[in-house]
């Protein structure tokens, strides 16, 4: 029988994927970081051992992109070494490893979708040790399953969804980078489509269709919000340069993943991060959490 461990699982995706679980009743077990460091070896092989885990699904990483340009050798840790240390302790144990990687390992000069064997070329320290990660994991356990994905929103954690919706509460007008293309996607299709590839091995992408920028998913989130009756203050969405908006860590121009090999394999048609949107908003909207609360009362 299937046991599966979550580590990482206070952050935003590791939370989804409880709580999915948990809601299927599946048989697993969910760590934190102060429960399970991923970059101690010997505690990670005993618990896969001891817990008697047949697939962990790895979502503790170094997440920070800007941080990590200054703070390379704890990205490095986390990213490449924990999750090295989590092929090492599966591997022993014949557990299943599942990894999230990134967009960001490219370089984003592409003008087509990027398939799972394109070449990986990250412009930042973030992407470089998810790259790392993955190559250190295929090494030593080549039958572990590596998700690229991109662009995450879900009710867990903050993100780009939950930081516009406040901007727009709070400003007349909101100022957002055009110039960046890739895939929003939301996390509870992300955990779903994880456990559509249990069985398999070798990387995957998963993202929601279409591509967009970011300054066409912010006018979605207002065009939604506004249509569901968020009190919104913000009267202009404006479109701006990356040039306009300085950041630590450059950002790949291009970075939309193709997900054929994922639709092919499972045959399951991804639905578009609109509807995953609209799902998100309603959860979020303030009329529902007031409802949310009086409930739990
Ligand atoms: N967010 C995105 O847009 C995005 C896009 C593409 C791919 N991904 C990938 O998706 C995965 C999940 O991302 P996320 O957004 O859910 O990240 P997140 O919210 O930052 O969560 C990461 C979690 O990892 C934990 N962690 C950090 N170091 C650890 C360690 N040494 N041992 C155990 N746990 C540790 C953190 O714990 P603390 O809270 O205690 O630090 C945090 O709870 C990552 O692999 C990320 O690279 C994310």
């Amino acid at each position: 029988m299937r046991k599966i461990w979550i580590c990482g699982a206070n952050g935003m995706l590791g939370s989804q994927f409880t709580s999915l679980l948990t809601s299927l009743n599946l048989p697993h077990i969910a760590t934190c970081q102060k429960q399970a460091d991923i970059t101690d070896l010997e505690t990670v092989s005993d618990l896969i051992r001891t817990q008697k885990i047949t697939h962990v699904i790895n979502c503790a990483a170094y997440t920070q992109v800007d941080q990590a340009e200054k703070e390379q050798k704890e990205a490095y840790l986390v990213n490449a070494i924990g999750a090295h240390y989590l092929a090492i302790a599966s591997r022993r144990h014949a557990a299943k490893l599942l990894h999230f990687s990134t967009d960001y390992v490219f370089n984003g000069l592409a003008t087509l979708p990027y398939k799972e064997d394109d070449l990986c070329s990250p412009i930042g320290a973030y992407g470089m040790s998810k790259m790392m990660g993955e190559m250190k994991i295929l090494a030593e356990h080549p039958q572990s399953v590596i998700i690229r994905s991109s662009w995450l929103f879900g009710p867990f954690g903050k993100n780009f969804v939950s930081t516009m919706v406040k901007l727009m509460s709070q400003r007349d007008e909101v100022k957002v980078v055009a110039d960046q293309i890739g895939k929003p996607t939301s996390c509870l299709e992300l955990a779903k489509a994880t456990l559509a590839l249990l069985d398999e091995e070798g990387i995957f992408h998963f993202a929601n269709p279409n591509e967009t920028t970011w300054f066409g998913f912010a006018q979605e989130i207002y065009r939604q919000a506004t249509d569901l009756g968020f009190e919104l203050k913000a009267k202009k969405i404006l479109p701006i340069s990356s040039q306009e908006y300085p950041t630590a860590a450059k950002r790949p121009s291009y970075s939309t993943l193709s997900t054929e090999k994922f639709e092919k394999i499972t045959a399951k048609k991804i639905s578009s991060w609109q509807e995953a949107l609209q799902e998100y908003l309603l959860s979020i909207h303030p009329q529902n959490q007031v409802a949310a609360a009086l409930c739990r009362h």
